[in-house]
């Protein structure tokens, strides 16, 4: 039990409100984006150091306790973790957790929606850069496009609600076909989001050197084509949206660099060894792990996450060179 005078103390230093924690549950992938994990990447963690089922779901209730209302399965794949709706069952379970979703390539989807949604799991997040199978197969390190699409359409027809389809927007790589991919999450029912590469890890330092976009750009293009309206999105993520007029689909921006979102941040993230990053574009970081296998109660893990919530920085530094990132973004949790 938690006394009652905690309940809603999770703020940081500069007056954010954190309840939103994106769960890494490995930082496994079977797939190979360009600007994610670099081909032959290696340092993965070990699975004797990953948080067990037990340990992930006593974490998630201290943090519940403490105010958070959304979790985010992400990874790595979070499809990868085997028994994830068995996780993911165990955390809808806990009181006052309103928000479970899921980020996923979509690759093992079409087994695994069912049981995800039977589980618990509402939201959908997915990653899909291109509508070419030769072009995806190229970006994802050799990921079949008509799997993942079966993996989409098998989440569409489960009933997950809202479906938001992720697109990394790419300097002369996919940006041809944004129109298409918007068309296509128009036909389904699907909301877009374009993001800006972030320097996350040689491949995204890479990727952002190579192939960045400013979206302000971008949205100014696709306004000759389509009639822009500022709107909102359920969720709790930093996306500008947009409805296109006539439709009832939305665009949402997410450009962590060319106008960052830091003073409305509202979340931490819990890599799969259990350490807890505070902020997605810098090192601050504390490790729970040793806490959780020392038997640590919900009480004191809530004493530990409020002190190291008082420890995550006020922004991003992406555009330092000196603290450019080594941990890519699998590391961390989207
Ligand atoms: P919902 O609103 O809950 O749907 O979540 P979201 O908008 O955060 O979406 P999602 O989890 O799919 O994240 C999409 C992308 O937004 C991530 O892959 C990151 O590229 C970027 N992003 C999300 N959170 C942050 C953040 O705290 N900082 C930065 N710089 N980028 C973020
Ligand atoms: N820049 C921007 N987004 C990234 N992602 C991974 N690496 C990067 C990066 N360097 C995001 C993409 C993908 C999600 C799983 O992680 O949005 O859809
Ligand atoms: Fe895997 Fe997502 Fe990284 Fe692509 S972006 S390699 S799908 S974790």
């Amino acid at each position: 039990m938690i006394p009652t005078g905690l309940t809603d103390s999770l703020t940081d230093l500069y007056g954010r409100r954190i309840d939103y924690l994106r769960l890494s549950v490995t930082d496994r992938c079977d797939l190979r984006c360009g600007y994610c994990l670099p081909k032959g990447y290696k340092s993965f963690e070990e699975p004797a150091d990953w948080l067990t089922f037990d340990e992930i779901v006593r974490v998630v209730g201290a943090f519940v306790a403490l105010g958070v209302r959304r979790v985010r399965l992400t990874g790595g794949e979070p499809l990868v973790r085997r028994g994830l709706a068995e996780l993911a069952a165990g955390l809808a379970a806990l009181p006052g957790l309103d928000d479970l979703s899921l980020s996923s390539n979509c690759t093992q989807m079409q087994a695994q929606a069912a049981p995800l949604f039977r589980a618990g799991v509402r939201r959908l997040n997915l990653s899909l850069d291109s509508l070419r199978p030769e072009r995806f197969a190229q970006l994802t390190g050799g990921g079949r496009l008509s799997q993942v699409m079966a993996g989409i359409m098998a989440a569409k027809d489960a009933g997950f609600t809202p479906i938001k389809v992720n697109t990394v927007a790419m300097r002369g790589v996919n940006e041809d076909e944004f129109p298409e991919i918007l068309a296509f999450c128009a036909a389904h029912g699907f909301t877009l989001r374009l993001i800006e590469t972030m320097p996350m890890g040689t491949a995204g330092r890479d990727a952002q050197r190579d192939y960045y976009l400013d979206l302000e750009t971008v949205r100014s293009r696709l306004q000759e084509h389509f009639n822009l309206i500022p709107d909102l999105m359920p969720g709790g993520g930093p996306a500008r949206y947009y409805r296109v007029a006539e439709t009832d689909t939305r665009i949402g921006f997410i450009t962590p660099l060319s106008q960052h979102f830091c003073e409305t941040c509202n979340r931490v993230r819990l890599g799969v060894d259990g350490t807890l990053h505070l902020c997605l574009g810098q090192t601050h970081s504390v490790a729970l792990r040793p806490l959780l296998r020392a038997g640590a109660s919900v009480s004191e893990l809530a004493e530990h996450l409020r002190a190291a919530v008082r420890l995550k920085p006020e922004r991003h530094c992406f555009e330092d060179q000196a603290a450019q990132l080594v941990r890519c973004m699998a590391a961390t949790g989207g």
